[in-house]
Formats: structure tokens, C-alpha cells, sequence
């Protein structure tokens, strides 16, 4: 199908883009009190929804960044012109350009690409998932307590999220939870298998559209974080993981909802 392609090139376009301006370090402006934005995700959006929109006039197109329209349309395309902004904004090197194709609701095509290590991670429903074009899969690390994980933390409202208390959870029973800063990074690394699980909460439809499929296509689950069907535009929360682990973790992440820890918090000496 040529979406996938083109979605391919114009990812690659836009990643020059922003190693362009990470090379220059550009200075940051704020949205919210952390939430951090750049020139350069604003270029990259440009660039990409112009693309976009020249290929494919009847799509609806979702951009973190405002430059989309129509999302109604039966094709849409959900852009994060750069993933991993507060990364970009401190010259630490990860983030990505993700951009992801629905038809009716239906992921069908997603691109995660990192200029930086020039890694494009391609997914096609029903087609697997690749890595520089090499086919990828999930690990197959079957115990919670043998995996490596990671996890984010909202810009916004951070008081609000509750994620330490499943951090800390994840963090007492596996080899250790990790923080990129980006999470299609995180979905395309639990993709290839060098993460075993990733899990968020209040990600964005352009977080997570192409980074789910890289995840299903190479063999893995994702659902909410309380084993529910996780949708790109409703869900709360994330959980996507290697399958193997998906019960396991899912029971773990049942006992904090109810407000159970395994592990007590030390007091503070
Ligand atoms: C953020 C990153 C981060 C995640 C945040 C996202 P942005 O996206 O993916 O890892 O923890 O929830 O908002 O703002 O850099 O595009
Ligand atoms: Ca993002
Ligand atoms: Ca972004």
C-alpha cells in the first residue's frame, strides 16, 4: 500500500529536519509550567501535515501541534511532529518523528523514525513489523521479575497522575523501569524486544497510533492498563507488553488500583 511508503519518506524528511535544528540547539518556550515546546516541532509539523495533505486531500489528519483537520475523515492520520521534546530541548538524544494511519478507527500504518540513530521502525496491519527493514518481534522474557520496562510522566497536571505508585510497584519486581522521555520510543522498543513493557497514562492519540501497531504487528499485547481494549482516542491508559508477561502484569497493576503495594515505601530516615 503506498501510505506506508510515503509516510516513510516524509518521516525521514522531517527527522533531517530535527537533527538539523538539534545540532543548532534551539531554545524551548513553555506551554504549561513543564510542558516544553520548540521551533522544531513546529517546523516538523508543518513539513509533515503539508506532505500529508498534498498526498492525500481526503484524509483527516490529528497534529499534536494544532496543523490538523477534519479527523472524522474514514482515513486518519495522527502526527507527532517530535516525540520527546523536553529530550530535544536539553540536546539529550531521544525523540522521534511518529506518524500513524487509521482507517475507521483501525490502526493500518505507522512509522516511528530517530533521526539521531537513523533507525525507522515501519508497521502495516497484517504485514509485521520492521526495523530499518528488518522484521522485528517482541522478546519472549516470560516472568515480570526477569523484565526490563519503562514508563512516562505527563507534562501536564503532574500532581494529579498517579503513575509513582505503579512505578514503584514495577520497579520492586523486575530487572528495572526505565524513563526515555519519548513513548512512540518506548512502543517501538517493546516492539524489537529491547524493552519487555511499556505503560503510561493520559497519552495522546499522536503518542501512541503508530507505536501500538509497531507492538501488535511484532507479536506483542497492548490494552489499558486494567485489560481492557485499548483505543488510540479514548483510553486513559496504556499497557503494551511482549503477551507473555500481559496477565502477569495486569495483576500487578490490579493490586495499586486497589490501593495495594508489595513492596511497602521505606519511610524517609
Ligand atoms: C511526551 C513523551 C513522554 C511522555 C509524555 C508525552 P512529547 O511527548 O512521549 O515520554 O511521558 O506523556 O507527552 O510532549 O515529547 O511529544
Ligand atoms: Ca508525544
Ligand atoms: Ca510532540
Amino acid at each position: 500500500m503506498p501510505y506506508l511508503e510515503t509516510a516513510v519518506e516524509i518521516a525521514r524528511e522531517a527527522g533531517a529536519l530535527l537533527a538539523n535544528y538539534f545540532e543548532r540547539r534551539v531554545a524551548f518556550e513553555v506551554k504549561g509550567e513543564f510542558d516544553l515546546v520548540t521551533e522544531a516541532d513546529r517546523a516538523s509539523e508543518k513539513l509533515v501535515v503539508e506532505r500529508l495533505r498534498s498526498h492525500f486531500p481526503s484524509h483527516g489528519i490529528v497534529a499534536e501541534e494544532g496543523g490538523g483537520h477534519d479527523p472524522q475523515a474514514e482515513y486518519c492520520w495522527y502526527v507527532d511532529p517530535l516525540d520527546g521534546t523536553t529530550n530535544f530541548a536539553h540536546s539529550f538524544p531521544a525523540f522521534n518523528v511518529s506518524i500513524g494511519l487509521a482507517r475507521a478507527g483501525q490502526m493500518v500504518a505507522g512509522v516511528v523514525y530517530d533521526p539521531i540513530h537513523q533507525e525507522m521502525f515501519t508497521a502495516e496491519r497484517g504485514a509485521g513489523a520492521y526495523l530499518n527493514n528488518r522484521r522485528i518481534h517482541v522478546s519472549q522474557i516470560k516472568r515480570m521479575a526477569e523484565c526490563l520496562g519503562s514508563s512516562g510522566f505527563p507534562a501536564r497536571k503532574r500532581d494529579h497522575n498517579v503513575n509513582i505508585h505503579f512505578y514503584y510497584q514495577m520497579a520492586m519486581a523486575s530487572h528495572g523501569v526505565r524513563r526515555t522521555g519519548s513513548a512512540a520510543l518506548d512502543l517501538a522498543f517493546v516492539a524489537c524486544g529491547r524493552l519487555d513493557l511499556f505503560w503510561e497514562f493520559g497519552l495522546k492519540p499522536w503518542d501512541v497510533a503508530a507505536g501500538t501497531l509497531l507492538v501488535t504487528e511484532a507479536g506483542g499485547r497492548v490494552s489499558d492498563m486494567r485489560g481492557a481494549p485499548h483505543s488510540v482516542t479514548q483510553s486513559d491508559h496504556l499497557l503494551a507488553d511482549n503477551g507473555s508477561l500481559h496477565g502477569e502484569v495486569l495483576e500487578a497493576f490490579g493490586e495499586v488500583f486497589q490501593g495495594r503495594l508489595r513492596v511497602p515505601l521505606p519511610p524517609v530516615p
